[in-house]
C-alpha cells in the first residue's frame, strides 16, 4: 500500500512525548513490512538542521491560500531508510523555530494559522505531485483538518488524493481550539462552521474535524477508545466520540525494539537482557553516580520520566512527600513542563537531596538510564491514552507502578492481585491509593525471589511494533 502519515512530531527529529516516538516506529513499521510510507513533518529548525536532512531536495515550491492570501511554502525530501520518505512542509515565519508549539508557558500565537498551513500543504503535495495515496492517516489536533481538507480540495479539483483517511487520537485533551475569526484562514464553505461541523461552542475545534470527517478514527489504546466516549475522558468531545462509534478502533502502541531494548541500548553504560541481569546492576550504580548518590544503597529506587502536566499525576506523587522523605528508597526523576509542578518537586528534593533528585529537562540518554537503573517506575496518570514509559519499562525489567487508566491498564497486570501473571502494581488516580501501591512496592522489593519474576514476566511481554503494525495494516485493509 502507498500510505501518507502527516504528524507534528517524529522521532529522533522533533519530540516533545510520546506521539514522536509513535509515529516513527508505526511508519518504520510498515515501510519494513514492504509498504511504501511517506510521513509530512513541518520543517521545524531541529528537522533542517538534523544530519539527515542535509541531503534533502527540494521537490515543489508551494502556494497555500489561506483565507484572502497566498503564502508560499517549500517541500523537502529526504529518505532516513528504505520505503520510507519524510517530506518537510518549510516556511521559515512559521517553523523555523526551536520548539514546535509555544515558548515555554504559553503557546505560539500563530498555532492556528501554523497548523492548517501544514495540512493544505499535505494536500497540495498530494496534489502537485501526484502522490495517489491508498491511505492518508494522520495523527492529533495539529494535523486533524487533514481528511477534511482534502475531500474538499478533491471536490474543487476533481481528483481523487486518498482513497480512504485515517485518523488517530494520541491524546484528546489537546484539541487546537481557536477563535471562529480562523475559520476563514482554512477556506472550507461557511456551512462547515456548524455544530456537525469544525464549530464548537463558538470556536473553531481541529480535533473534531479529524473525529468526524476522517473515514476511520482510531485512539491508541483499546481501553482509550472507550473512555473517550465518556464525560470523564472525552475533555468534551465524547458527544462527538460517540457519533463514530462503529468506525472508532483502539489499536494499542508497540515499542521499538531498535531503540528501547536493553540488549542493544548504547545509551547505557552496560547491556542486559532476562538471561544475563549483571548490567542493570552496572546501570543502577551509574544513575545513583550521574544524580549525586551513594552507589552503595540498596533499597529501592524509583524512577519518574514525564512530561510534568497535570495529566502525568506529579501532583499525586508530591502528596505523598511523607513516604519519599521517610521510607528507605531513592527518587530520581526527569521531567519539566509546568512550572508550579517543577517548583513543588525541586522543592521537595531539596528538603532531602540525598533521595530525591530532579532533572528538569529533556534529556534522551538521561531517559534511557532512569528505565534500566531504576527498580520501580512510576506513571500515576490522571489518564492515559497509551503510554510508553509503562511498557519500556517492562522491557527494562523495570517494575512500573501506575494507575489503572487507558493503555496503562491495557499494559501492565497487577502482582498482588495476580500473582502468577502480574507484572507491575497498580492504583487508582488518587493520592491514596498511590501511597498504597507505593508501600506495596516495599514489600515487594524485600521479597527478592517474588520481585525477580515480576521483573521476569515483564521482560518476557512481546510489545514489539509487529503486532501494533499488523493492525493498522488490517485496518488500511478493511477500509480500503
Ligand atoms: P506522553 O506522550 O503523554 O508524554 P508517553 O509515555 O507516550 O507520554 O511518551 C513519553 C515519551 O517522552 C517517552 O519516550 C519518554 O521517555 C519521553 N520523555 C518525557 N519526558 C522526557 C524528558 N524530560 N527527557 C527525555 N525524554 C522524555
Ligand atoms: C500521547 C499520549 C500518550 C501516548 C502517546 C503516543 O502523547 O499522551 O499516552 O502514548 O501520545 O501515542
Amino acid at each position: 500500500m502507498k500510505i501518507v502519515h502527516a504528524a507534528s512530531e517524529l522521532y529522533p527529529y522533533m519530540k516533545t512525548g510520546g506521539l514522536a516516538d509513535a509515529v516513527a516506529a508505526m511508519a518504520g513499521a510498515l515501510a519494513d513490512n514492504g509498504h511504501e510510507v511517506s510521513v509530512f513533518l513541518p520543517g521545524y529548525r531541529a528537522v533542517l538542521e538534523h544530519k539527515d536532512a542535509a541531503g534533502a531536495v527540494r521537490k515543489l515550491r508551494l502556494k497555500i491560500e489561506m483565507g484572502d492570501q497566498f503564502l508560499s511554502g517549500d517541500i523537502r525530501v529526504f529518505s532516513p531508510r528504505k520505503n520510507l520518505e519524510v517530506y518537510l512542509i518549510c516556511r521559515e515565519e512559521f517553523f523555523d523555530r526551536r520548539a514546535p508549539y509555544g515558548n515555554g508557558e504559553r503557546d505560539f500565537e500563530d498555532n492556528s494559522d501554523r497548523f492548517v498551513f501544514f495540512c493544505k500543504a499535505v494536500v497540495e503535495t498530494l496534489r502537485l505531485a501526484d502522490l495517489q495515496a491508498d491511505v492518508v492517516h494522520s495523527h492529533d489536533w495539529q494535523a486533524a483538518l487533514l481528511p477534511l481538507l482534502l475531500r474538499e480540495s478533491e471536490r474543487r479539483h476533481r481528483v481523487t488524493l486518498a482513497l480512504k483517511t485515517v485518523f488517530t487520537i494520541h491524546n484528546i485533551a489537546y484539541q487546537g481550539l481557536f477563535p471562529a475569526t480562523t475559520f476563514a484562514r482554512t477556506n472550507l464553505p461557511d456551512e462547515l462552521f456548524h455544530i456537525d461541523g469544525l464549530e464548537y461552542y463558538s470556536q473553531v475545534n481541529y480535533m473534531k474535524g479529524g473525529i468526524l470527517f476522517a473515514d476511520r478514527v482510531t485512539t491508541v489504546s483499546p481501553r482509550y477508545a472507550r473512555e473517550i466516549q465518556t464525560p470523564e475522558f472525552g475533555c468534551g468531545l465524547d458527544g462527538v466520540a460517540q457519533t463514530r462509534a462503529d468506525d472508532i478502533v483502539g489499536l494499542l502502541n508497540g515499542v521499538d525494539t531498535a531503540i528501547w531494548n536493553p540488549a542493544v541500548d548504547t545509551l547505557l553504560p552496560a547491556r542486559y537482557s532476562r538471561a544475563e541481569m549483571k548490567g542493570k546492576e552496572i546501570c543502577r550504580a551509574e544513575l545513583l553516580k550521574r544524580v549525586g548518590m551513594a552507589a552503595n544503597f540498596t533499597g529501592p529506587i524509583f524512577g519518574i520520566v514525564a512530561r510534568f502536566a497535570d495529566q502525568k499525576g506529579i501532583h499525586l506523587v508530591l502528596a505523598n512527600r511523607d513516604f519519599l522523605l521517610v521510607e528507605n528508597c531513592r527518587w530520581v526523576v526527569l521531567g519539566s513542563g509546568d512550572k508550579r509542578l517543577e517548583d513543588e518537586m525541586r522543592a521537595l528534593a531539596a528538603e532531602a537531596p540525598d533521595k530525591v533528585v530532579l532533572v528538569a529537562k529533556l534529556d534522551e540518554a538521561m531517559s534511557h538510564l532512569i528505565e534500566a537503573g531504576s527498580d520501580f517506575f512510576v506513571m500515576p496518570s490522571l489518564f492515559e491514552p497509551c503510554g510508553l514509559n509503562q511498557m519500556y519499562s517492562q522491557v527494562y525489567g523495570t517494575v512500573p507502578i501506575v494507575s489503572r487508566v487507558g493503555g496503562l491498564a491495557d499494559t501492565v497486570t497487577d502482582a498482588d492481585e495476580f500473582p502468577g501473571t502480574g507484572t507491575g502494581l497498580m492504583c487508582e488516580p488518587n493520592a491514596g491509593s498511590l501511597g498504597d501501591a507505593l508501600e506495596r512496592a516495599l514489600v515487594l522489593y524485600a521479597d527478592k525471589r517474588r520481585y525477580s519474576a515480576v521483573q521476569q514476566r515483564g521482560m518476557a511481554r512481546d510489545f514489539s511494533w509487529k503486532v501494533a503494525a499488523a493492525g493498522y495494516e488490517n485496518l488500511y485493509r478493511e477500509a480500503l
